[in-house]
């Protein structure tokens, strides 16, 4: 993908130019303050670009307050620590020309040809630098102007990962990055900001900036940190520091890695080193095209000059080096109008809103729908039909609506209306909290739950679907899920097309799904705030239904990844569906989870740092799946290997890290197996992978 550049904003006059300063002073303010945006990227560049050229053709009537030539457009709230070395801004390109341009006046700068490139992702987050000294972390600090940040030490509290407080060597060093949310930790956080009646976050980057300065909240967001710089800790004269001014990026980039330190080569787009502007384009072209499934948010790629003497020699401008470029992609907000507003009801009864948009294409796809998560928040943004709202979509992220643009309406918008009664059934709506819920929860949104729990990652019971569900829920038949494993032959020849052999087959296998695991009868009770991944850390932590039931808030708490935000939640909800998980056990489903030893102090599934528990294959190794498993996997989805995984005491994840310690690369596995043989990682073959976990897959099949 090779994006347009938004053109330059013609500003005629100079009162259009002083509008556009303060317009992009204004937009810089929110965005680096981690407000909502007020603008667009594609807006907010073009409005720059234009004051440039006023300016250029005026240079008589610059603006004090004029962003151009200042980092971050003068907008940060500067802080009280000043950087040793200034933190700066990038310039950018948009298309291949810019790019070449850029790379001929380097090479003119230089007068010789740049011994190399490293392209690596543009993360969409919050520039701070890291300072650690004898390898403990002693300092954090925002960018601020660039000049001196604020000191956000505070949230060196273990909840940002891939900055560990100390490093695996008591060494100096300064480390510059960016604190993200990524897409997964974004949508949880938004779900604890909900269980605590906060505003939700409008995206990833100012759900970041917010996260990183408060300091009293009752709760946790966790956050990820990506960095993209190595520098020596001022005064540090040491053997690090030494190396650090001399080695080349790339180089400095895996000895961050190697001190434990997330960094951007630590990602599935990587940290490429490239010979020559071809290979940096063609690694554009890579990252952009992985842009969409990358578990976080990228704006663009980077590409700095790697070798150091090429970086000292071409130096740095006033406001950026001349050695990097940020080469942007469109942006993943766009200006589109809200032309009204559905309300649907959810597996739980929830009565969601969700935005219908003039259908915009935003980061590749076409926009017709966002979400606007519940009443109080649509309200607390003051939305109206007919507003031009800002939409954010990135990655897997739901496209929302992030806020209005209020200084451009016209009078003719009208307010939103909320639903008197549920949607679905007419009765009445539970207001008390956030999100509005039917009067008969999950028995209004059964359909929906009962299709969720035949699913093939839950109860897995093939043959019940949608039409089936239907008929099931309309007869009466089925009035919750515990409900599918009394139905009875009679109840199902009853059905509309149902002979004596498909009702054999459907009875067959939901006796089969009788005895899934634990976790998996878990996911398909749909309780609020669990998917799969997190029914399997309570069931690994727990082991049995009845623990899990008589847990309180604290203990819920314990669990890795639900803490004291979504704790509260769990239990209210497992109290809410005691009955059906009492017609669940009397049905003879399986309560346990299996690998986990009854009557042992209960811990979570074992995580970065924790003691694994021993004896079991995997026991502590962190394994990541890729390509299209073959043998007697090829039939198992992400989920079950997953599954596999974490029943052999190892830990699933998805992206390849300086701290993976297995991939298992099955056919066309792609960027993930050549991450792993860059970082040394001992890759095997789904079969090796068989054999490894051949007791649990035993302990499965005879299930
Ligand atoms: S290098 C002196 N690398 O983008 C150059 N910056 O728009 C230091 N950013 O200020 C920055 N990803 O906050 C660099 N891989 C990356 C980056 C990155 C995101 C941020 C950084 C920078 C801004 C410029």
């Amino acid at each position: 993908m090779t994006d347009t550049p938004a053109p330059a904003a013609a500003l005629a006059d100079f009162d259009a130019y002083a509008q556009a300063v303060e317009t992009v002073a204004a937009a810089a303010r929110a965005y680096y303050g981690g407000a909502d945006a007020t603008i667009d990227d594609d807006v907010y560049d073009a409005l720059l670009r234009g004051i440039e050229d006023y300016e250029r053709e005026h240079p008589d009537r610059v603006l004090a307050d004029s962003p151009v030539g200042r980092v971050a457009a003068g907008a940060l709230p500067a802080g009280d620590v000043t950087h040793s070395v200034p933190m700066l801004s990038i310039a950018n390109v948009f298309d291949p020309d810019g790019l070449d341009a850029w790379g001929a006046s380097l090479e003119r700068r230089l007068g010789r040809t740049v011994e190399g490139y490293t392209a690596e992702p543009k993360m969409d987050g919050l520039a701070v630098a890291a300072l650690y000294r004898d390898g403990r972390l002693e300092r954090l600090v925002t960018r601020g102007d660039g000049i001196a940040g604020e000191d956000v030490s505070h949230a060196i509290n273990g909840s940002i990962e891939g900055l560990p407080e100390r490093l695996t060597e008591p060494v100096s060093i300064e480390v510059r990055g960016e604190v993200l949310l990524s897409i997964e930790q974004f949508e949880a956080a938004n779900e604890i900001r909900v269980a605590h009646g906060a505003s939700v976050f409008a995206n990833p980057r100012s759900g970041a900036a917010g996260t990183l300065r408060a300091k009293d909240r009752p709760y946790v967001i966790p956050m990820t940190f990506f960095a993209y710089v190595g520098m020596p800790l001022s005064g540090d004269e040491s053997a690090m520091s030494v190396f650090l001014r001399s080695a080349a990026h790339s180089e400095v980039m895996a000895t961050v890695a190697t001190l434990g330190v997330n960094t951007t080569g630590n990602t599935p787009a990587g940290l490429r080193v490239c010979p020559t502007l071809v290979e940096v384009q063609e690694a554009v072209d890579t990252i952009a095209a992985m842009r969409a499934e990358l578990p976080f948010g990228i704006d663009g790629v980077v590409i700095k000059a790697d070798a150091a003497a090429d970086q000292t020699d071409a130096g740095t401008g006033s406001r950026a080096p001349r050695w990097a470029i940020a080469y942007k992609f469109a942006a993943v907000h766009r200006i589109t109008r809200l032309v009204g507003v559905d309300w649907a009801v959810g597996r739980t009864g929830v009565i969601a809103p969700r935005a219908i948009l003039d259908p915009i294409e935003i980061d590749g796809s076409v926009v017709g729908f966002a979400t606007l998560h519940n009443p109080a928040d649509i309200e607390r943004r003051g939305l109206r039909i007919g507003d031009r709202v800002s939409v954010y979509k990135a990655g897997d992220i739901i496209p929302r609506v992030e806020a209005p643009l209020v200084h451009v309406r016209t009078g003719d918008e009208t307010p939103i209306e909320f639903p008197a009664a549920c949607p679905q059934c007419g009765g009445d709506i539970d207001r008390s909290e956030q999100r509005w819920r039917c009067v008969k929860g999950r028995a209004c949104g059964l359909h929906a739950g009962i299709l969720y729990a035949v699913g093939r990652d839950q109860l897995d019971i093939e043959g019940i679907g949608g039409r089936l569900v239907t008929q099931l829920v309309a007869s009466g038949a089925v009035a919750d899920v515990a409900d599918l494993f009394t139905l009875t032959r009679e109840q199902l020849l009853a059905l509309e097309r149902m002979g004596d052999t498909s009702v054999d087959n459907i009875l067959g296998r939901i006796e089969d799904a009788r005895s899934r695991p634990l976790s998996r009868v878990l996911c398909a009770l749909g309780i609020r705030g669990t998917g799969r991944s997190m029914s399997r850390r309570i069931a690994r932590h727990f082991g049995t239904m009845d623990a899990i039931r008589a847990a309180d808030v604290v203990e819920m708490a314990r669990v890795e990844g639900i803490g004291d935000g979504k704790a509260p939640v769990l239990v209210a909800e497992l109290a809410d569906l005691a009955d059906v998980v009492d017609k669940l056990v009397a049905a003879g489903v399986n309560m346990t989870e299996p690998g986990v030893t009854l009557g042992a102090a209960p811990g979570p599934a074992p995580t970065e740092g924790e003691t694994p528990p021993a004896g079991l294959p995997l026991a502590g190794r962190a394994v990541v799946v890729t390509g299209a498993m073959t043998g007697v996997l090829a039939a198992l989805s992400r989920n079950e290997m997953n599954e596999l995984i974490e029943g052999a005491g190892g830990r699933a994840s998805s992206s390849v890290s300086a701290r993976t310690s297995l991939v298992v690369a099955g056919d066309k596995a792609g960027s993930k197996r050549a991450k792993a043989e860059s970082l040394n990682i001992e890759i095997i073959t789904p079969e090796e992978f068989a054999a490894i976990v051949r007791p649990v897959l035993n302990a499965g099949a005879s299930d």
